[in-house]
């Protein structure tokens, strides 16, 4: 009886001790789980362990296996070879270390897990910014600024400048009898033409488009660096496209940097009005979840206008024209300008009421509407003219009026229609709208009048002729007779009385 409740008391005593050690050790992790910069060990099966004994050293690649290390695929045991092995054939792939893998992680390779992200992407403008050889503004890469065969073919102006955003076309390095070079440790050499390159229409060796990281930064592969618009303002810059800087301005970006710390940007999942409050990213308002809607890869499904060209259009219309002139059905998921608008306003609503949202897209629309009716399409048919006349040579670029033209649609027409689109009033006032007024008025209208005259001067008076009936029409027309003088007399009485309360209020005179 004694003997078994010692056994009892001991075997209690030790069930309670094991017990306390248990839940010490759990409160322990569970501590640790907590700690700010907490990371569970990597999952390393035998293949990486491998790749990681040396690429773990200094000088092969130390800070490659330390940022891959701190990653979620590192958690999840996704490891080197599972991104770097290639297939039978890959025309890209090499013998390394006992496994056949390819340096260039494609789109085709993220997809063997990720097929959502990868097929949306696959369908955006962005995974077409590789083709642009045959706009306008290669072009200037080309042919004005630098030269395509300079250097061997080096075509350096467009490899770091063009292809860095948009995308190269990624080529292996060859010899006389074009067979692929080796280095010394039997790796494939890329040309350095076209590699490195992380441009966002990269076209890969397996016929893939695009680069993931182009926005998801190798080896962290980090949600939160994504999630910020410094990420998309390595390409969305500059004086022709400057969404980061009216970013910048607007309030939603005062709001961001602000209060950047409350923006939760690592956490799973992140929805805007749930996960946090404070600000709208480029990546909130394009691509991120709402409460209604997923992320999206595609970065034109909340889009309804392209900003871009001479004159802008709804996004949908050039796919609809082409869909109708083919007698072919629209593609399957096809989006209307009307559905992507709501897309956005949807994000908007998370933080705006209905009304006001309404409203701004009003205001959009007008900025839009305006600079199409006022500078685009007259500027756009002066040219037309300009060279169906002869009056201009077919060569781009080689006279006055079309570095003015380009500088009036490409540079200071897209300014204002994105600054007005991401509340950006500078951007669309000083750096915008203004500049297109003195470009047109002090400039191309000027330059047109010369033309005239230089034609006549040649004899060319049946060219010079219709050139100035189309300028005069133009000066003419409502949004521009005030500059030959022509303003309804009524306007002209408004419009003085206002300045003299004006000069009553603000100056001393
Ligand atoms: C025995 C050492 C060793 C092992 C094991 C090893 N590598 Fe390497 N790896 C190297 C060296 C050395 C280089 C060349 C580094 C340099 O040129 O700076 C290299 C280069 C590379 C490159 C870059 C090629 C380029 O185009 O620049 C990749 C990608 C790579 N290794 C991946 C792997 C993967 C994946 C594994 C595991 C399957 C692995 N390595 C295993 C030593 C190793
Ligand atoms: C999630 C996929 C992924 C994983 C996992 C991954 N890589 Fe990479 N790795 C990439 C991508 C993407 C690139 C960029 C290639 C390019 O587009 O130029 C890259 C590039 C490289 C390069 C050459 C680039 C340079 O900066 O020199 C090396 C070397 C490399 N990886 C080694 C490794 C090693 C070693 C591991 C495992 C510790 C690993 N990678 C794990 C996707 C991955
Ligand atoms: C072998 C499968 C596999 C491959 C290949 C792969 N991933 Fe992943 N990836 C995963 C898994 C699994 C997760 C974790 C998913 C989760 O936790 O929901 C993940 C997570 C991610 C995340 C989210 C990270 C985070 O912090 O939540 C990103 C971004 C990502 N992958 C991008 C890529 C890119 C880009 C490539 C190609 C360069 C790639 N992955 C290749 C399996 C893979
Ligand atoms: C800093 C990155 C960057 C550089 C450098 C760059 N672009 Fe772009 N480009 C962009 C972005 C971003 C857009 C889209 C802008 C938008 O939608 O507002 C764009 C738009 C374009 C478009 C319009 C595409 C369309 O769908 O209408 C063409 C054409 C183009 N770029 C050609 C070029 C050429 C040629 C060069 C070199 C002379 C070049 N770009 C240099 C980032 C860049
Ligand atoms: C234009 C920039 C951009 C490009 C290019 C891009 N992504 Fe992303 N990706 C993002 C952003 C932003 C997020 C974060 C979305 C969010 O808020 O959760 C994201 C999230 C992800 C996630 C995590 C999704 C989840 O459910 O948490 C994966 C996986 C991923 N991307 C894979 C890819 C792959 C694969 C590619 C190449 C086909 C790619 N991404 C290209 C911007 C990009
Ligand atoms: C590596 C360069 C690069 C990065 C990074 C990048 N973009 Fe772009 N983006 C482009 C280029 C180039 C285009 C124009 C593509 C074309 O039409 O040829 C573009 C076009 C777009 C468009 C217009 C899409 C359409 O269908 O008309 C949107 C919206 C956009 N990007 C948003 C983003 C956002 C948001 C991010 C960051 C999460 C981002 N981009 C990151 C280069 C980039
Ligand atoms: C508050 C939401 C919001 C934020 C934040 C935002 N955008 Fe936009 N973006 C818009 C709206 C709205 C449009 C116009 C949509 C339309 O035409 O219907 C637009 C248009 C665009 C376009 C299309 C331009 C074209 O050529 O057609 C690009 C590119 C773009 N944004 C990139 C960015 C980038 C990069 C950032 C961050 C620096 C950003 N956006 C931040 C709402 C936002
Ligand atoms: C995460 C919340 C959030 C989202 C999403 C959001 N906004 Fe805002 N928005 C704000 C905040 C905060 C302000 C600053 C309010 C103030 O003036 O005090 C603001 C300001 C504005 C302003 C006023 C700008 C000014 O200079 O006074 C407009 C217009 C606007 N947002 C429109 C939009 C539109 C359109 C969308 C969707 C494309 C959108 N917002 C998405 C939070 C958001």
């Amino acid at each position: 009886m004694s003997t078994s409740l010692t056994t009892k008391r001991s075997i209690i005593g030790v069930l309670s001790i094991v017990f306390l050690v248990v839940l010490l050790i759990a409160l322990w992790k569970e501590t640790q789980r907590q700690m700010p910069d907490y990371k569970p060990t990597p999952i390393m099966d035998a293949g990486t362990k491998h790749c990681v004994s040396c690429h773990g050293e200094k000088g092969v690649g130390k800070v490659i296996t330390e940022q891959w290390k701190e990653s979620k695929h590192a958690e999840v045991g996704v490891g080197c070879l599972e991104c770097h092995k290639a297939e039978d054939g890959d025309i890209d792939g090499f013998e390394h270390e006992g496994q056949f893998i390819s340096t260039i992680v494609t789109p085709k390779d993220c997809g063997r897990c990720h097929n959502n992200e990868v097929e949306e992407f696959t369908h955006s403008h962005h995974a077409d910014a590789g083709m642009i050889m045959g706009s306008l503004d290669n072009i200037l890469a080309e042919v004005i600024e630098g030269h395509t065969a300079f250097n061997d073919g080096a075509n350096p102006a467009a490899a770091s400048g063009c292809w860095q955003c948009h995308g190269s076309k990624v080529q292996l390095l060859t010899d006389e009898e074009g067979n692929p070079v080796k280095d010394d440790n039997g790796i494939l050499k890329f040309d350095p033409k076209t590699w490195p390159n992380t441009g966002i229409g990269r076209v890969n060796l397996d016929g893939s488009k695009g680069s993931c990281s182009a926005c998801h930064n190798r080896h962290h592969f980090s949600v939160a660096q994504v999630r910020q618009p410094e990420n998309c303002g390595k390409c969305h810059m500059g004086p022709d496209h400057p969404q980061i800087e009216i970013y910048q301005e607007s309030k939603h970006g005062i709001n961001f940097y602000a209060h950047r710390e409350e923006m939760n940007l690592d956490s799973h999942p992140w929805v805007v009005g749930e996960g946090y409050i404070a600000a709208p990213t480029c990546a909130t308002c394009h691509i991120s979840a709402t409460p209604d809607q997923p992320i999206t890869h595609d970065v034109g499904d909340r889009i309804s206008w392209t900003l871009r060209p001479k004159v802008s259009e709804k996004i949908d219309a050039s796919a609809l024209a082409q869909a109708e002139a083919k007698g072919e059905p629209l593609p399957e998921g096809f989006l209307t300008w009307e559905e992507r608008r709501k897309n956005m306003q949807n994000v908007c609503k998370q933080c705006h009421t209905r009304a006001y949202v309404d409203n701004f897209y009003i205001q959009y629309d007008n900025v839009v509407h305006l600079y199409n009716e006022k500078y685009g399409k007259p500027a756009l048919e002066m040219m037309n003219l300009l060279k169906s006349t002869g009056i201009l040579t077919p060569t781009n670029f080689d006279e006055n009026i079309e570095w003015t033209y380009f500088l009036l649609w490409h540079h200071e027409g897209r300014r204002a229609r994105m600054g007005a689109s991401m509340m950006g009033p500078d951007y669309t006032q000083w750096h915008g709208n203004f500049e297109l007024a003195e470009r047109m008025y002090t400039e191309f209208i000027p330059e047109v009048k010369e033309l005239i005259e230089n034609a006549k001067k040649k004899g060319n008076v049946n060219e010079a002729h219709q050139v100035e009936v189309l300028l005069n029409e133009m000066l003419n027309s409502e949004l521009h007779k005030w500059y030959i003088g022509k303003v309804n007399p009524e306007e002209a009485k408004k419009r003085k009385a206002a300045a003299a309360t004006f000069r009553q209020r603000y100056s001393n005179e």
